[in-house]
């Protein structure tokens, strides 16, 4: 049955939304976002983050991380920004950004806890996705904040942080994503094969794009670093999600693929909704 509070995305609403450069356009405006990824066992979820904000069209990215995955995201990366985190250091002598990606391949110890608490404070949205879910599951108040929230979990993430089977959240999907977002009191992109996002109030936006190619490492973290860079556009943490699923969809449409190939192609994947014809002439 269609439900009246659940809509799918489409090119035109998605073309609306995207935010383009124009001639008085500079990188600050355009949106700065900072990536706090990686650690010394993860370093490709950082190099993928940061690939998927920059792919995605960021003005600038600052990513800050420590010594193993900063010389990834170095060698792979020179557009990027770079301040090395001694241990135990937060995100406090990182310059300026307008929103925050936390999480990807993070890990979940002492350190990344530091980096965690530091990023929550900051007064700017935050995207919380992977060990960032995990840490902010042990301790939900991290999530009282000022600033937006936006939270990418797959369903199993979903899954701790609502203390519920991730079979039970696997089987009624729109319900939970709503309860989350109700309950949390943050905007909730939940991923899968169709992915969802949810806001109090709002209807639940359904996004159909992408394949089951997708389903493979690292993809996340692309989505994650796009999403957070529409977020530091100015985006809401509702429209960010929304824009970032379809595209991230699109750019995944075709395999086999690796994640690496989904943030290459995300320029022909805003290309494709921001160039569409207009229906209406
Ligand atoms: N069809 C379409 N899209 C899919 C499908 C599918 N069958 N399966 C997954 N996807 C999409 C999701 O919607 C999401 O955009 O692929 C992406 C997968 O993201 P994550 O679940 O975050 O996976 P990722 O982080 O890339 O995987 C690495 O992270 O949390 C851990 O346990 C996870 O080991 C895994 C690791
Ligand atoms: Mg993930």
């Amino acid at each position: 049955l269609p439900d009246p509070d659940a809509a799918a995305l489409t090119d035109p609403d998605v073309a609306v939304l995207l935010p383009r450069p124009d001639a008085g356009s500079d990188k600050y405006r355009r949106g700065v976002v900072g990536i706090a990824a990686g650690s010394e066992r993860y370093t490709g979820a950082a190099v993928l983050a940061v690939g998927g904000a920059l792919r995605g069209g960021v003005g600038m990215v600052r990513y800050a991380g420590t010594t193993a995955p900063v010389a990834q995201v170095r060698a792979r990366w020179p557009e990027a920004v770079i301040t090395t985190l001694a241990p135990g250091q937060g995100i406090e002598e990182v310059g300026r950004v307008q929103a925050w990606v936390l999480g990807p391949g993070l890990g979940t110890g002492d350190e990344a806890h530091a980096v965690a608490r530091s990023v929550l404070a900051s007064d700017v949205p935050v995207l919380v996705d992977a060990d960032g879910l995990t840490l902010v599951a042990e301790d939900r108040t991290l999530l009282r904040r000022a600033a937006p929230v936006l939270i990418t979990p797959h369903a199993g993430e979903l899954a701790r942080l609502l203390g519920v089977p991730r079979a039970r959240i696997e089987a009624r999907r729109l319900e939970h994503v709503r309860r989350a977002a109700v309950e949390l009191g943050v905007t909730v992109l939940l991923k899968g094969s169709t992915t969802l996002v949810a806001e109090e109030d709002r209807p639940v936006r359904i996004n159909l794009t992408g394949s089951p190619w997708l389903a493979t490492g690292g993809t996340g973290d692309v989505l994650a670093g796009l999403a957070g860079a529409l977020l530091a556009a100015g985006l809401s943490g509702y429209d960010a999600a929304s824009c970032a699923a379809y595209l991230h969809g699109i750019a995944g449409q075709d395999g086999p693929l690796a994640a690496a190939d989904v943030a290459e192609a995300l320029p022909g994947a805003v290309r494709s909704v921001a160039n569409r014809p207009r229906e209406d002439g």
